[in-house]
């Protein structure tokens, strides 16, 4: 709030986003309040809590909009207000064409390069146009000033920096692409790719998890635009208008306010393990996310399968978690993979169960934050197995949750995450063997260097913040909005 006040004074913040960081489903005919399971509202509902403002998202709660909790125009967090929540309500079709396919039929199976086919309809691709527009006048509506400043957020909304821009011409618009960014060649399959690119060049600033990704970014409008480039400076220009393309690898809030009421370790582990029925002294094994086919859920379940029959002593003495939300239910390559996973998890179970001990816990449920958190400071290890993430906040909330400073963190070398976090036993998702045999040394590291490595990463954590995240982009956000005012004479 204060490096706002200092460095962009005046200026009004507005976040866009799909996802709604309060949703109010109807529930038993009463409006309930639920957190989504999103990195991105974990990331961005603390910034935007400081910082005040309005978050532009799609309302996606059952709940009656005439209920009080559930209008277009919220002042939340409910408990204490901080700043506004405006919710944009789409039709079916509108969401059919924009969220479910072109956005996760389309571009989400692109940029993750997941081996599941993106689908391009032209149907698909006009609803994603027209919910940008639709999205581009709520920002005009809600602008205060001809120069807001706008934090677009994410691949549902390639088009609408540019679209704002066109509108807006004095904005400062900060936009991040929270999923990876393929190569060229993969993303040149996507037959609206200039228009993706362009759109997003309509943006102050670009920014990604990894350099990796702005390069591949960079090599794209190089490829498929006429635009000019200086690797040296990441910036492109296209039309007149300078766009810097910068890493910005996404952070959690720090402390984190779910810990505040949590009770001790030693109370997380006996509640976790009381409720699933398992010995105080049962070793035990976490994941937590959404039901998505990148986060390798088959693949971590298949490594268990496997560490049983290389190391059958862990047999009832060790037991994983599978804590998973559902998600894009309505897509089948989501449904399939609900299915695969509880079938799978049954076929694991009989080969190495023995009497009532079972090894997987398949738990298919939306965990709210304190769940997710005891789960954390009960478990022994997590693993976070993606086959391909931008960054992977969980692997970050399971080092934040740890301030007995123990566990042991298995992380995917194909996660953002494992750029930052390199004291985790880092794995290749796609190797079953070595995926086993990580959990097997992970169960064997001593208190002393769980600690070491513990420390380590909780201290980045620490210092590499949300918080900073959110101040290095309106820092460099600053700095461009005064050279351009210097150059234009405004
Ligand atoms: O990883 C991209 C992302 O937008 C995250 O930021 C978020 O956690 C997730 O996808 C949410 O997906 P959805 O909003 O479709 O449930």
């Amino acid at each position: 709030h204060q490096l706002l006040r200092e460095e962009l004074p005046g200026a009004q913040v507005m976040i866009v986003s799909n996802r709604e960081p309060y949703i109010h489903n109807l529930v038993e005919g009463k409006a309930t309040l639920q957190i989504p399971a999103s990195g991105l509202v974990a990331a961005l509902e603390p910034v935007m809590r400081a910082c005040g403002g309005v978050w532009i998202a799609h309302g996606s709660g059952s709940a009656d909009r005439e209920t009080v909790d559930a209008r277009d125009r919220i002042a939340v967090p409910p408990a204490h207000p901080d700043y506004t929540l405006r919710r944009v309500w789409l039709s079916d079709e509108e969401q059919d064409g924009y969220y479910y396919g072109f956005s996760n039929e389309g571009l989400w199976p692109l940029c993750h390069i997941a081996f599941v086919r993106p689908s391009f309809r032209e149907a698909d691709w006009g609803e994603y146009f027209a919910v940008n527009a639709k999205f581009a006048e709520i920002v005009v509506e809600e602008a205060t000033c001809d120069d807001p400043v706008v934090l677009v957020q994410d691949y549902h909304f390639a088009l609408l920096p540019r679209m704002i821009r066109n509108r807006l011409p004095k904005a400062t618009i900060i936009t991040f692409w929270h999923i990876p960014w393929p190569n060229s060649e993969t993303f040149g399959i996507c037959p609206w790719r200039n228009e993706i690119i362009e759109g997003l060049l309509g943006s102050t600033i670009l920014g990604f998890h990894t350099q990796f990704h702005c390069n591949n970014f960079i090599d794209a409008a190089d490829r498929f635009l006429e635009s000019r480039i200086d690797r040296e400076s990441g910036s492109i220009t296209l039309g007149g208008r300078e766009t810097l393309i910068r890493p910005y690898p996404i952070s959690i809030e720090w402390p984190p306010s779910p810990l505040a009421t949590q009770p001790p370790i030693d109370e997380c582990r006996r509640r976790v393990r009381e409720r699933l029925g398992l010995s105080s002294d049962a070793r035990i094994g976490v994941g937590i996310e959404r039901f998505d086919y990148t986060k390798g859920i088959l693949d971590r379940m298949r490594a268990v399968d496997s560490l049983l029959s290389l190391h059958p002593g862990w047999r009832e003495r060790f037991a994983f978690i599978q804590a998973a939300a559902p998600t894009r239910s309505k897509l089948s390559t989501y449904s399939s993979l609900q299915n695969e996973a509880a079938r799978l998890a049954d076929e694991i179970n009989k080969r190495h169960g023995v009497r009532d001990w079972k090894p997987i816990h398949l738990v298919v449920r939306h965990h709210e934050q304190d769940e997710v958190y005891e789960l954390f400071r009960a478990a022994d290890i997590c693993v976070v197995s993606s086959l391909h993430d931008g960054m992977n906040l969980v692997a970050k909330e399971f080092v934040a949750a740890r301030d007995d400073e123990l566990g042991v963190l298995i992380l995917s070398s194909f996660a953002g995450a494992s750029r930052e976090l390199s004291e985790a036993l880092i794995v290749n998702p796609y190797d079953t063997t070595s995926m086993a045999t990580a959990i097997d040394r992970a169960l064997h590291i001593s208190e002393s260097e769980q600690r070491e490595r513990m420390r380590l990463m909780r201290e980045l954590v620490r210092q590499h913040n949300v918080y900073g995240w959110a101040a290095q982009m309106l820092i460099h956000a600053a700095r461009l909005r005064k050279r351009e005012r210097i150059m234009t004479g405004d």
